[in-house]
């Protein structure tokens, strides 16, 4: 599914919507893995945002690009958005324990997840962000059992299904 975002309010909205996926499924969501790609400053950091406070986040959402993991509990759910786009070698996600993110019951958001190679386990949503002149422009796939049925809880394919 490819949608154009015409603002940053339009990429946070997207982010919202996502986010119902986990308020309203949870046996879905639990676990769940989302990478997030595209060019340095196509948005990806902005989708989260919108996801998290959606989710009731009144704090600042930045970006974990030195940090790598910041972690997250909304509504009793465990969210960590990593960003990989500094690490130099893919091993660097177990030296950083990120693995252990990824193991449990946790909502994984992940920008360069290429960067972690195999130490990334497979996604369930790909959401791929580019420019598109001064606008952005969003392509949503579904990789999974589960990332299709969040698509459908989202009524994000509703009309497809
Ligand atoms: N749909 C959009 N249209 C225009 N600007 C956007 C849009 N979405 C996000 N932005 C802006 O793009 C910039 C970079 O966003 P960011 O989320 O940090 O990108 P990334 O994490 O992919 O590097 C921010 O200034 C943000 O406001
Ligand atoms: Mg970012």
């Amino acid at each position: 599914m490819k949608l154009e975002l015409v603002d940053e309010a339009a990429t946070l909205a997207l982010g919202a919507a996502l986010a119902l996926g986990a308020a309203l499924a949870p046996h879905v969501s639990s676990g769940m893995v989302v990478y997030l790609e595209g060019d340095l400053g196509s948005g990806k950091t902005t989708l989260v945002r919108g996801w998290l406070r959606a989710l009731g986040e009144t704090g600042p959402v930045r970006s974990p690009t030195y940090t790598l993991v910041e972690p997250y509990v909304l509504a009793g759910v465990n969210f960590y958005h990593i960003d990989l786009y500094r690490i130099n070698q893919p091993e660097e996600v177990l030296d950083a324990g990120l693995d252990e993110c990824f193991s449990g019951e946790a909502i994984c958001l992940v920008e360069w997840p290429d960067r972690g190679k195999t130490f990334v386990p497979k996604p369930d949503l790909r959401i791929r962000l580019a420019l598109c002149g001064l606008a952005r422009q969003a392509v949503i796939e579904a990789t999974s059992e589960r990332g299709t049925q969040w698509l459908i809880t989202c009524k994000l394919l509703a009309a497809n299904s």
